[in-house]
């Protein structure tokens, strides 16, 4: 019985008395059940405003760009990307080629991209949150929709002053991911603007720093592993705090007073396969863009590939293809067989020692990316930057 107890003592003496209790019984019943009901909306209402106005997980705002404003609606980041989330934490500026993120205690920001790609050659100079940078992430990547989604993430995870910004990479393939590699950058990210690149095309992956190739994902799908090929993806960014795990496993809490803290972002530049949600096609697949699009078949040749193996020998922090504590059935067939060689001859390189030590890793968790409105509002937006 839902009624509460009480109701059960009301007196009933005579039968027509009685019915009239009945029905005052009812009514208050009623409006008991309603009271109840109002209340368990409200804590609802509440929760949810609460998570929606918890630092990182922020209901995506559309709005004008700041810069629209004073009228300069062409730079490249008008053109290209709407400030998805965190009001006005988020800035283009400079008429549209420069783009800012802050977070602050109550939230983060981020932009994503108007267009969404199949397939793309993309580079950002971004420039990190400087000086204690601690328990701030700020996130630049690929990403598709719904549950088997594709993903290509550079992921940049502050530190205290003084010690290194970890750069974070990730790379999922219908939903499966786990497989992150971790570098330091030899390079202090925050003093000026350097170059992060995606390279994605049906042949590889190839994530690069300042032009040079860090991260290689091969298709191959020949040896049974899923290629990101099917999926259009979008590029997002963001700048979210997570201080309960991100640097140095969380020992290393935010250190609000120095908020806001700032990214920024300039000189965006795409060679890329936009696709149609309304034909559901590439732009690519006309067959006079085919000739001009030599991107689309670029791979890592031999010695290429030498020197990116030179690089992650001195800057690879973690590699989820020598884990075998994570790992224990062996990792991915992506990882070849030759990983467990590799472990050894890295064991030798300072940085290197604890790559295989499991408390080495800090794995980004999830929710990262703000809720998104429906497509029709964000269409409706998009248009009015436009
Ligand atoms: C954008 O338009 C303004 C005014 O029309 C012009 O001065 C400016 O150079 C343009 N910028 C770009 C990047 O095209
Ligand atoms: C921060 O610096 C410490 C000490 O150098 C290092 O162990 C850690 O990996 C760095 N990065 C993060 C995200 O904690
Ligand atoms: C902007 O990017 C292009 C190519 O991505 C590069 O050639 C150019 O030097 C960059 N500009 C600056 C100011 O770094």
């Amino acid at each position: 019985m839902a009624y509460p107890s009480r109701n059960y003592s009301y007196p009933t003496r005579s039968s027509s008395r009685s019915s009239i209790h009945y029905l005052i019984l009812l009514a208050f019943a009623a409006v008991l059940v309603f009271k109840v009901d109002v209340l368990i909306s409200q804590s609802i209402f509440a929760a949810r405003r609460r998570a929606s106005t918890s630092r990182n997980f922020v209901r995506p705002t559309y709005r004008r760009a700041s810069s629209s404003i004073t009228g300069f609606t062409n730079g490249t980041f008008n053109r290209n990307f709407v400030l998805s989330w965190g009001e006005e934490r988020g800035k283009i500026l400079e008429h549209g080629e420069l783009l800012t993120l802050s977070l602050d205690r109550k939230s983060g920001s981020g932009f994503e991209s108007k267009k969404e790609y199949l397939f793309a050659k993309i580079d950002m100079q971004i420039k990190l949150v400087p000086g204690n940078s601690a328990g701030t992430v700020t996130t630049y990547y690929l990403s598709s929709e719904g549950s088997a989604h594709d993903e290509i993430d550079f992921e940049f995870l502050g530190n205290s002053t003084g010690n290194p910004y970890t750069l974070h990479t990730n790379v999922f393939s219908q939903g499966k991911g786990d497989r992150e590699q971790q570098f330091f950058l030899w390079f202090d990210p925050t003093e000026d603007f350097h170059t992060y690149s995606i390279l994605w095309n049906p042949k590889c992956i190839i994530l690069s720093v300042d032009g040079k190739p860090i991260r290689e994902f091969k298709n191959m799908e020949s040896i049974g592993v899923p290629y990101l090929k099917g999926q259009p993806m979008r590029i997002y960014s963001s700048l979210w705090n997570a201080d309960e795990w991100a640097t140095q496993h969380g020992l290393v809490k935010t250190d609000w007073s120095l908020a806001p803290f700032t990214a920024s972002y300039r000189n965006f530049s795409a060679e890329a396969c936009i696709w149609s949600p309304r034909t559901r096609k590439s732009s690519c697949e006309s067959t006079d863009s085919a000739k001009s699009n030599s991107w689309l078949t670029e791979e890592l040749d031999s010695r290429a590939r030498e020197k990116m193996k030179q690089l992650q020998q001195k800057y690879m922090v973690y590699n989820y293809c020598e884990d075998p504590w994570r790992f224990p059935q062996g990792p991915g067939p992506e990882c070849g067989s030759k990983s467990k060689i590799n472990r050894q001859s890295n064991s030798n390189n300072n940085i290197n020692t604890n790559a295989n030590n499991n408390d080495n890793i800090i794995v980004p968790r999830k929710p990262r990316r703000p809720r998104r409105r429906s497509r029709s509002k964000r269409a409706n937006k998009v248009a009015q930057i436009d």
